[in-house]
């Protein structure tokens, strides 16, 4: 468990099924800039066995030990890792995605050789992109058609942070 000052991220685990099989089952939790996922409980508990080597799950859960969302962290090359995060719609702008990305952010710089994290937001995704921005993300780079999301291509803005501007 790595334990924030608002919230905490908890690995996930098999007892994660029921909250992943409700949410990933709700299109409104990938939003409408993030390719929708459906899964069965069988397949869910599949992927929550198996290794995933390089890669870091939590789930965001609040000091009441309530699950609001999910956070992943993915190692890239050259000491940069990648984050990426959903929250469930009825906690949405209350802090809480600002508060995990606060959160990993700190631990990665603090406990791992991560020099660079970094996250991909669709331009039009204001909430992604005001999360990344609160917490002093700078934008890098921008992706014409970098995903395809029920047929339709769309633009990817690269933010990211330095260990040496977070310390
Ligand atoms: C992006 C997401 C994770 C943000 O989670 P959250 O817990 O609501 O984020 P926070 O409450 O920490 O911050 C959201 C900020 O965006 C702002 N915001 C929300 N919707 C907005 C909009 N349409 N236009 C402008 N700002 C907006 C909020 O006001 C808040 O900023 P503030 O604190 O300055 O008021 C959530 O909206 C989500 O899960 N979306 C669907 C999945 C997704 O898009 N994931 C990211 C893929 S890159």
């Amino acid at each position: 468990m790595i334990t924030g000052e608002r919230v905490d991220l908890k690995p996930f685990s098999l007892d994660d099924l029921e909250f992943l099989y409700r949410w990933n089952n709700d299109p409104d939790y990938a939003g409408e800039y993030e390719p929708p996922e459906q899964a069965t409980r069988e397949e869910l508990e599949e992927w929550l066995l198996e290794k995933k080597p390089g890669q870091r799950w939590y789930i965001i859960q609040t000091k009441q030990g309530l699950g609001v969302g999910q956070l992943v962290a993915k190692e890239k090359e050259d000491n940069t890792i990648q984050i990426g995060y959903r929250v469930t719609p009825p906690a949405r702008n209350k802090g809480h995605c600002t508060a995990a990305v606060r959160t990993v952010v700190n631990y990665l710089f603090s406990e791992t050789d991560a020099e660079r994290i970094t996250a991909e937001a669709n331009p039009r995704n204001a909430a992604s992109i005001r999360v990344l921005e609160k917490v002093e993300f700078t934008q890098t780079c921008y992706k014409e058609k970098a995903v395809e999301i029920n047929g339709v291509w769309m633009d990817g803005a690269v933010y990211e942070i330095k260990k040496s501007d977070w310390l």
